[in-house]
């Protein structure tokens, strides 16, 4: 089979789609073919050498899959070759073939494209196991989102919008806020135009529940807006992670701070993860009220031109890549 090999060699590390070695198939797995895949902040990482893939998974980039299932193991139940399927995975991903244990397999929703099911798994795991397990946001709690326009971002909203929170986010442009209102942010925050401290504090007086990537950068402005009970949840630390910090500042409000990571869970964390985002959203992705927001299709050769745009910060939503159109 083909797959995006980074050429760590080279100046820049370019991606090559390349023969490759196809995946084994275990007894308890499927083989898809795969139709699309999605670019993940964690891609860009892994291909800078920072972000080596958890023991066992496969060192191609790529954390999720959607396609046709060709293949099926012995020990599988449920699901039968033909079958259009999506998943999270630990890697594998920029590939025309993957494998994937069964229990994580779900069906692409009716009236969904390959594109749109393979830019759902990561990042609306993302957001719910953080905003909803993690963090186990209540009934009429606030959450403000930062990264509001990215993959995490807008799946985030959209779950929050669909549980019935009040949600603010931040974004780095005007174009990005208007996108976040649009999809049903109450607030969003362009952070480069003003403190979005002072715009919270304004709005809302604070909020219960923060998913945050940013960091060092947001910290102390982070934890000062929390109310009493709050709950910072760090998925990243884009600003970086090093930073002074006054422990007694989290007593008197009872305040929580968490970090958390999808990829390095055990395939039992991780189905126990989808089993619960299906039986919470599954309707609502079924009748197309939740959807990954689709920023740019490139096909799987121009993958290097698609890291480019997330690396710049452009994209709104997820950046897909086609890896076939057949089917
Ligand atoms: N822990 C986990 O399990 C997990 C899982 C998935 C993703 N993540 C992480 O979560 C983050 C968001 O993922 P994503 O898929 O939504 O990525 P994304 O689509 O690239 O969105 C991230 C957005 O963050 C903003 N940003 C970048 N650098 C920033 C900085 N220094 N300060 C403030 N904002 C900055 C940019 O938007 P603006 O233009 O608005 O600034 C960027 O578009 C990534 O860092 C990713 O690695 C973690």
């Amino acid at each position: 089979m083909k797959a995006i090999v980074v050429q760590s060699e080279q100046e820049g590390r370019p991606l090559v789609w390349q023969d490759v070695p196809a995946p084994v198939l275990q007894p308890d797995e499927v083989r898809v073919a795969v139709q699309a895949t999605a670019l993940n902040r964690a891609d860009l990482m892994q291909r800078a050498g920072n972000y080596p893939p958890p023991p066992g998974a496969s060192s191609i980039l790529g954390l999720e899959t959607a396609g046709k299932i060709i293949e099926v193991g012995p020990e599988v139940s449920g699901w039968q070759v033909g079958d259009a399927v999506c998943a999270l995975l630990p890697g594998g991903g920029y590939a025309e073939q993957v494998t994937v244990p069964h229990q994580l397999l779900m069906p692409v929703p009716a009236g969904w494209s390959f594109l749109q099911a393979g830019a759902m798994p990561e990042v609306f795991y993302t957001a719910f196991v953080n905003l909803f397990l993690e963090a186990a946001i209540q009934p009429g709690e606030v959450a403000l989102v930062h990264g509001g326009a990215g993959g995490v971002g807008t799946a985030a909203v959209q779950l929050l919008k669909k549980a019935g929170h009040t949600v603010i986010v931040t974004a780095g442009t005007d174009k990005k806020t208007a996108f976040c209102r649009k999809l049903g942010a109450d607030l969003a925050i362009n952070y480069r135009q003003e403190d979005f401290a002072e715009a919270v504090r304004t709005y809302t007086g604070g909020v219960d529940v923060i998913l945050d990537m940013v960091g060092a950068n947001y910290l102390h402005r982070n934890v000062r807006l929390l109310k009493v009970g709050g709950r910072l949840v760090f998925i990243a630390m884009l600003s970086g992670g090093q930073v002074e910090f006054d422990l007694g500042s989290l007593l008197g409000r009872r305040l929580r701070l968490i970090g958390s990571v999808l990829r390095s869970r055990s395939v039992a964390e991780k189905i126990a993860i989808k089993e619960q985002f299906m039986t919470r959203f599954w309707p609502a992705a079924a009748e197309g009220t939740i959807t990954p927001v689709i920023d740019a299709v490139y096909p799987i050769e121009q993958a290097n031109d698609a890291h480019r745009r997330m690396s710049q910060n452009k994209n709104i939503g997820k950046i897909v890549l086609q890896v076939s159109r057949q089917g």
